[in-house]
């Protein structure tokens, strides 16, 4: 008798567990409905912790039917698990949607360096005049930094420059110089383009810009490093008009149609004759202020290259002659957005920074 009830419980568990079943909406309730019927305490357990009371011709019905309900029970249960989970994955994918009215997080956008914004600028002015860009070495030989540029050994000329001598062993007279300027590479550029044919090497155009460095008592309108962008024009027939016409048309393309430029008699060792550049003071127009004083800014030098830094350069100075400039951007950059001290350039500091 009590093995009919058995298996009469077992096939009852299973019907009620699946009639049930149908009504369950939420995990909670799935997980009470798993303890209820395939839980420690059940009449599956049951059934098989009684087994090895029964009499052994009752055994294996007994022990398959446990085993029937029990598997069938555990497939409902895989089933209506996944139908929950789908059925509240949809309901969080229609109730749950993205509020795009936010506000979204502000990129922070990175942007170029004031002094390289200006470069890009020259750049861009001297590549509509012809101008191609002529990359040169920061790290220099006395002999390129002065002697081949006309200036030797013990010239006073050299105290224009206060120099940064690297300690490289003994050299003599060429020690290594950190360059105190840009017209190292007209030596540098000259040579290569004269060697890919010495007889009749081409003209150029160039600019050279970059880093130089001087060994100096920093103050608001001196740093020991700056940019400079050197110019170098060499070919049959180039005269001082055409470096004129150059550097004048260079100040109406950077500050408008209007500016008056002049040019100021000056000495430099590889440029004969010499000149100083000036442009009028734009912040003024000319009558004199604060940032220029008497009314004119001081660009750069400038001259006709002298013959024998051409002849140093592998150009005959009986068949070609040239112009040559040095400009300093970042005095550019100052007059055009007034900033007054020169050494805000290379000090890191946001607040200076985040105004371009
Ligand atoms: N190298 C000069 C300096 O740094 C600037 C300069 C003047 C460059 C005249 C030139 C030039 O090419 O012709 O002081």
């Amino acid at each position: 008798m009590a093995d009919i009830d058995v298996l009469q419980q077992l096939e009852q568990t299973q019907q009620k567990g699946l009639n049930s079943l149908a009504g369950i909406a939420s995990e909670e309730a799935l997980l009470a409905w798993r303890t209820q019927y395939l839980g420690k305490n059940t009449a599956i357990t049951q059934a098989f912790q009684s087994l090895g009371k029964l009499p052994a011709e009752l055994r294996p019905q007994v022990g398959q039917t446990a085993n029937k309900v029990k598997v069938a029970l555990e497939a409902v249960l895989a089933e209506k698990t996944a139908a929950l989970k789908e059925t509240s994955l949809a309901h969080a994918l229609a109730t749950e949607t993205l509020d795009i009215t936010l506000p979204g997080r502000p990129l922070v956008q990175g942007r170029l360096h004031p002094d390289t914004q200006m470069l890009r600028e020259l750049y861009r002015v001297f590549g509509e005049m012809g101008f191609q860009v002529y990359r040169s070495r920061e790290v220099e030989t006395d002999e390129f930094n002065f002697q081949l540029l006309n200036f030797p050994i013990g010239h006073p000329a050299r105290d224009m420059q206060d120099t940064y001598f690297v300690e490289a062993g003994e050299r003599g007279t060429n020690p290594i110089v950190m360059r105190t300027h840009t017209s190292p590479g007209q030596i540098h550029a000259m040579r290569e383009f004269s060697a890919t044919n010495p007889q009749n090497p081409p003209s150029v155009r160039l600019i050279l810009p970059g880093m130089c460095y001087r060994y100096e008592q920093t103050d608001a309108r001196h740093e020991t490093q700056f940019d400079q962008i050197e110019g170098l024009a060499v070919g049959p027939g180039i005269t001082f008009s055409n470096l004129k016409a150059t550097l004048s048309d260079l100040a109406r393309r950077l500050f408008g149609q209007q500016v008056r430029t002049r040019f100021r008699a000056s000495f430099f060792p590889f440029t004969e004759p010499s000149a100083e550049f000036d442009v009028e003071c734009f912040l003024c127009g000319g009558k004199g202020c604060p940032v220029c004083g008497g009314g004119w800014l001081e660009i750069g030098g400038c001259g006709m290259v002298h013959p024998n830094v051409l002849r140093n350069g592998g150009y005959d100075p009986e068949r070609y002659t040239g112009f040559a400039f040095g400009l300093g951007p970042q005095r550019i950059a100052m007059l055009r957005y007034g900033i007054n001290d020169i050494r805000y350039f290379w000090e890191n500091d946001m607040r200076f920074l985040e105004q371009f």
